[in-house]
């Protein structure tokens, strides 16, 4: 597999009034073109700063950022970020909350909004295309979150820690959705959590960080049968065995 994201040497700063704080350090790692891979770590090492530096919304970092063979240096529109804290906006119907992405980045034309009325239909939201967020679960709103964050047909999708706010059973339903979805639409995920167990179900790669600021302690290949869903996987032996290996890591 050709490597789709390198960072090399990474290092960032945060300079603010009060203080100084080095958030990540030396940072090496590759993710392959159509891999899911995942980044775990203990709260505040640094994860949602790594994911951020990748979208291009972080200046002046030490080290390099390659995508798809080039030195990143700004925004790439074929890299999509789902935000912690990925709102959808309440006074817009769920139709305009996809379709705002490609309002803002001036691509709303007759052919992506098609695909985002594709998407919409292939993921189960047309009938509440009209609705408002508060008129949604909290598993379809997360879906119609990565439909908006899929809807500008991104390479990469960055995901920080996309399921948090839902409740487990409903995580274990998303979680395996949206797997699928990003399965299923042949995209390359990096994904954050601090959750291991949703680490070991999704990926194919993880990434273990030390404490702040964030290095790269491990990284391992999962080698599950590859047409195992996430939920399947988490009935699988190999499944507590490589929870006990990462629980050891973070501990
Ligand atoms: N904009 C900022 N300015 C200054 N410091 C920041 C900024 N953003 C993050 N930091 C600091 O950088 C460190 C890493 O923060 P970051 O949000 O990347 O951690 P995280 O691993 O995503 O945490 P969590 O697991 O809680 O989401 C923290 O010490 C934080 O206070
Ligand atoms: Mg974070």
């Amino acid at each position: 597999m050709d490597s789709l994201l390198s960072l090399l040497n990474v290092s960032l700063n945060y300079h603010t009034k009060q203080k100084e704080t080095l958030a990540v350090k030396d940072l090496s790692f590759d993710v392959s073109s159509g891999e899911f891979a995942a980044i775990i770590g203990p709260s505040g090492c640094g994860k949602t700063s790594i994911l951020s530096l990748i979208a291009g919304l972080i200046k002046g970092y030490g080290g390099d950022v390659f995508f798809d063979g080039e030195k990143l240096l700004k925004p790439s529109e074929k890299i999509g970020y789902m935000l912690q804290r990925d709102e959808l906006f309440p006074w817009l119907t769920i139709s305009e909350n996809v379709y705002l992405p490609l309002k803002i980045k001036r691509l709303y034309n007759k052919e992506n909004k098609d695909l985002a009325d594709e998407l919409i239909k292939k993921y189960g939201l047309i009938d509440f295309c009209d609705f408002y967020p508060n008129q949604l679960s909290g598993g379809m709103r997360q879906r119609a979150a990565l439909i908006r964050t899929l809807a500008a047909s991104p390479e990469l999708l960055l995901l920080d820690e996309p399921f948090s706010a839902l409740d487990y059973q409903t995580r274990l339903v998303v979680c395996n959705d949206v797997h699928g979805i990003i399965k299923s639409e042949n995209k390359t995920a990096l994904l954050v959590t601090h959750d291991i167990s949703e680490a070991v179900s999704l990926s194919d790669k993880i990434i273990v960080l030390t404490q702040r600021p964030a290095k790269v302690k491990n990284c391992y290949i999962l080698d599950f049968d590859k047409d195992l869903t996430p939920i399947e996987r988490r009935e699988s032996d190999r499944f507590s065995q490589w929870f006990e290996t990462l629980w050891r890591d973070l501990n």
